[in-house]
């Protein structure tokens, strides 16, 4: 699908198929997120611009690349996009966090909002928008427009899982972010659940049902 880059690789698909098991453990499904998220966050960020550099090493000076431009922001939409955010902390330990509190509402599965933290300086930063399951698309959509409502221009999103309509979603309300995911599965239930899926991502991660 245009604008959804499915990261095929192996690591990622042998840990995904680990967590999908129904008996994953809530020590290994964290576990795995974290990792997960380490290998996704090195593909979202693949393309980011870089300098060179003067250094010195040991034995002589030498010009070096480093990363340049827009520093990062990583935003996980709570609570289940928290599963990414330390492992994705290790590798930009310097980025700032927005936290986006948002909750389904189960009859309607709109998102409500219900905290948003965010750096001043969106607007020159880029952002990571992060949550394992894009299911309807609700979530997503509304955490992205609140960032632009407070300036972001630059923004990317990363899940775990996606369904289609939630990724037909995202590229018509916002066919400027780009999508990451670690698969594309095949609907969405009567429930707003994926399928095949992992069940819900928030419980499984933090022990809660
Ligand atoms: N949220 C989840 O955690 N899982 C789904 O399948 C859909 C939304």
């Amino acid at each position: 699908m245009e604008g959804c880059t499915v990261v095929a690789h192996p690591l990622v698909r042998h840990k995904l198929t680990l967590m999908r098991e129904k008996d994953c453990s809530t020590k290994s499904f964290r576990q795995l997120l974290d990792e997960i998220g380490k290998l996704l966050c090195y593909e979202v960020t693949r393309d980011l611009p870089e300098e060179m550099i003067e250094i010195e090493t040991p034995l002589t000076k030498m010009q070096s690349p480093a990363i340049s431009g827009k520093k990062l922001v990583f935003a996980p939409i709570l609570r289940a996009g928290m599963g990414f955010l330390n492992g994705m902390l290790e590798l930009v330990p310097a980025a700032r966090v927005a936290f986006i509190g948002l909750y389904r509402d189960h009859d309607t599965l709109e998102a409500i909002e219900y905290y948003f933290k965010a750096p001043h300086d969106l607007a020159d930063r880029l952002v990571i928008v992060m949550d394992p399951m894009l299911a309807t698309g609700n979530s997503a959509t509304a955490a992205i427009s609140l960032l632009k409502g407070r300036g972001a221009k630059d923004i990317r999103f990363v899940c775990l899982v996606a369904a289609p309509e939630g990724v037909a979603k995202m590229r018509a309300e916002h066919p400027d972010v780009p999508i990451w995911t670690a698969a594309l599965d095949s609907h969405l239930n009567e429930l707003g659940y994926i399928v095949p899926g992992l069940g819900d991502a928030g419980d499984r991660m933090f022990g809660t049902k």
